[in-house]
């Protein structure tokens, strides 16, 4: 009988436990596979904490955000002796292949484990930031997009209300997939985002321009790590969207608020689009898993969910396609 290992790395999104539950109910039911969730990331790993998976255990988890299996950033690479413990832990729990959910990071430490340690695995690839190479989508972008979306219709009314420029700060990581797609769906008036530098001037320009044909208030959404071309001091973390704000209300003299939407568009339960895509990441890696193909990563491309080659993803962030970005600029301003 195999034994699968499926462990969850880097941030958690929304979705990981609908992927786990497809694993588990179709590896499990069907294919009568050995189950074993490993604990927090390449930590359980490192340390032997692991859980065998049931049909019982993951029953009720569909619509649940997180993971049931925690997860953590470890590095399973920091060490010779990590990778000793890594290999001697697959060994004593008998796992004959690892699923490993993760972003970029987690991604390619899997790619070195896999290649330079012959360690068999399959990669699903999640995160909020949608920045991982040959996917149309990773599992937990589409719910972060509709957060911010719920976030910017909520902050239109009081912006409206108040006549006040609201500056919205949103993750993504080095991109801004999550501004572009959020403030698009949520009609912002300007995004931000790390791809293109911005011109301060540009932005006042650009909502003075808009006051001055009667809209007296702006939505700003801006990408956690989108940075102006001027040397203007912006603090390391969750720190832009308070500095724009500052700026704008001193050279503009618009009142002007800062919001850092933070951890919430990691939270809380799927969407159904996530739920499904999960779901369909899951029982592919399972496929893989029946035809002994390792060294892959699932991605959606179009309707169609095709394994990639591990040595195919490359440990950089895959930034936001241009033609949704020129989409949103239409409505700038
Ligand atoms: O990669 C997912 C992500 O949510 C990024 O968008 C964000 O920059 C980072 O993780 C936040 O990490 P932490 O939860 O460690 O603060």
């Amino acid at each position: 009988m195999k034994t699968i290992g499926i462990l969850t790395g880097g941030g958690d999104c929304p979705g990981l436990n609908a992927a786990i539950r497809a694993i588990v109910r179709k590896g499990a039911n069907v294919y009568d596979y050995n189950i074993l969730g490993i604990k927090f990331g390449w930590s359980g790993l490192l340390d032997g904490v692991v859980e065998p998976l049931t049909i019982y255990s993951v029953s009720g988890i569909l619509p649940k955000g997180g993971t049931i299996l925690g997860i953590s950033r470890v590095d399973p690479l920091a060490s010779d002796e990590n990778i000793q413990r890594v290999k001697n832990n697959i060994r004593k729990y008998g796992i004959d292949v690892l699923v490993v959910m993760g972003g970029i990071i987690t991604i390619s430490k899997a790619r070195t484990l896999y290649e330079e340690h012959n360690i068999p695995i399959i990669c699903i690839p999640k995160t909020i930031d949608n920045n991982i190479m040959a996917t149309d989508y990773s599992i937990g972008f589409d719910t972060s997009v509709q957060v911010v979306t719920d976030a910017i219709d909520r902050l239109h009314t009081t912006a409206e209300s108040h006549d006040r420029v609201l500056v919205l700060e949103v993750m993504g990581g080095g991109t801004g997939w999550i501004a572009t797609f959020g403030g698009l769906a949520g009609g912002a008036d300007l995004i931000l985002i790390p791809e293109h530098k911005f011109d301060i001037d540009e932005v006042y320009k650009l909502l003075k321009k808009r006051h001055n044909r009667g809209k007296n208030f702006s939505i700003v959404v801006v990408a956690e790590k989108a940075r102006p071309k001027q040397d203007i001091k912006v603090a390391k973390r969750r720190g832009i969207a308070k500095a724009l704000s500052k700026l704008i209300e001193k050279q503009l003299g618009y009142e002007s608020r800062s919001v850092v939407l933070g951890h919430i568009q990691r939270g809380g339960t799927p969407t159904a689009f996530d739920r499904i895509l999960a779901t369909r990441f899951g029982l592919a890696a399972l496929e893989l898993i029946k035809e002994e193909k390792f060294g892959v990563m699932v991605a959606l491309q179009g309707r169609n969910i095709i394994p990639v080659p591990l040595s195919e993803i490359k440990a950089i962030p895959m930034p936001v396609a241009e033609e949704f970005y020129n989409i949103a600029e239409t409505f700038f301003g």
